[in-house]
């Protein structure tokens, strides 16, 4: 496996983000879709953002036109990190899944990596959709856009223009975890696009997809490569799970890092300037912080790793010297010896050909794939095959 080390930013202080203003939410507006069809696991929904006091939070007004939905609060959050985090740390090898980077300094640190010299699939996808955006708005005729993980919602843009210069666009979803970066972009999209309904789901992805938004044409957007970051059988299960929650008039545009030069993949994954570096470790923090625990983060070095066997780039940190770590809120310790590594992401890099294949078994037929100039990166425009039920499970 072809892997590098780095030790920068081993010594950097990592900025203690301010508490997330869970209260940042309300309803308004009549384009308001009320909450039904939760299931037991929603502690919080868009009935009742108002009153969404157990964690102190206070509710704050929303501009008009902006419908928010919690089915994940803090409350939740502590609970499946802990989970996650007790899991992942007595697993043999260790593990822990990827979206615990990104509380706002994994955020802030993620933006940066997208704009590293050495990072190219932010960019590549860009000039694809920078290409493309007005044959994919054509292609799907949608009336919605959802994003899954939208992030700061910075691409969805130029897929709404293009949606808005065809005509028919009249709602966007945004789906994310992070509360506090989809409350930030619903209010930059509002005053961007007045005329736009927008309906914010702070939700995971792996667990609440059955409370997408439904109704009109929708075209999901699974942007970034994010889909990579899950092992097969899970994108299977999440392809299958998206197609059932989706109409014979719903589309499916996947973004996916294609297969290359291993030293190009390690490179965008262990950048000069040790951002990346820093965005692995920033996991550890989060640990720290939420979970009462002392890991040292100076003594782990981020490991950036080829794994050609499953196609996949993988991120570890490793221990530099024998240590004990407590986790206060999990009443545990434990040991890391000197090399031990802790599995920390995968992104998975794919051919063209198997992206097909994969959404063909999960139902989905492939309308377009486009990729950049250079071949790094494709997205792929998918609907809902004819027979679902006729997809191998
Ligand atoms: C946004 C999840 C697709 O896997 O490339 C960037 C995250 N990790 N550098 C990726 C990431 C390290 C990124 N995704």
């Amino acid at each position: 496996m072809g892997c590098t080390t780095s030790m920068e930013g081993a010594t950097m202080t990592p900025r203690t983000p301010t508490t997330t203003p869970a209260g940042a939410a309300g309803t308004t507006g009549a384009d308001r879709t009320t909450g039904t069809n939760h299931t037991s696991d929603t502690n919080h929904t868009s009935d009742t953002n108002h009153t969404a006091s157990g964690g102190g939070t206070v509710a704050a007004a929303a501009p008009a036109g902006l419908t928010l939905d919690r089915h994940v609060d803090p409350a939740d959050r502590a609970v499946n990190l802990a989970r996650d985090v007790l899991t992942g740390l007595t697993a043999n090898p260790r593990e822990l899944p990827p979206k615990w980077f990104y509380d706002a300094t994994g955020g802030m640190l993620f933006d940066e990596i997208t704009r590293l010299p050495e990072y190219y699939p932010t960019r590549r996808e860009r000039a694809i959709l920078d290409g493309h955006a007005g044959a994919i708005a054509a292609a799907c005729a949608a009336d919605t856009l959802v994003e899954l993980g939208s992030g700061t919602s910075e691409k969805t843009r130029l897929l709404l223009e293009a949606l808005r210069a065809g005509g028919g666009l009249r709602r966007f979803v945004a789906f994310d975890v992070d509360e506090t970066t989809l409350a930030q972009a619903g209010r930059g999209l509002i005053t961007a696009y007045p005329d736009l309904a927008v309906h914010a789901v702070v939700g995971d992805f792996e667990r609440h997809l059955a409370h997408l938004p439904g109704g009109g044409r929708r075209l999901i957007a699974f942007l970034g490569g994010t889909i990579g970051n899950m092992r097969p059988a899970q994108r299977g299960a999440f392809l299958r799970a998206l197609r059932e929650q989706c109409g014979a008039t719903d589309a499916l545009l996947l973004g996916t890092d294609l297969v290359k030069d291993p030293d190009r993949l390690v490179a965008a994954y262990d950048d000069g300037a040790g951002v990346t570096a820093a965005f692995n470790r920033n996991v550890l923090t989060v640990i720290n912080r939420e979970l009462g625990a002392d890991f040292d983060i100076r003594g782990f070095a981020h490991v950036a790793c080829w794994n050609a066997a499953d196609s996949w780039i993988e991120m570890r940190l490793r221990a530099v010297r024998d240590q004990r770590v407590t986790i206060d809120s999990l009443a545990l310790e434990i040991e890391f010896e000197r090399g031990e590594d802790l599995l920390t992401e995968i992104s998975t890099k794919f051919t063209r050909d198997g992206i097909s294949a994969e959404l063909a078994d999960a139902g989905w037929a492939v309308a377009h794939q486009w990729t950049d100039p250079e071949g790094d990166f494709a997205v792929t425009l998918a609907t809902p095959s004819t027979s679902p039920s006729a997809a191998p499970v």
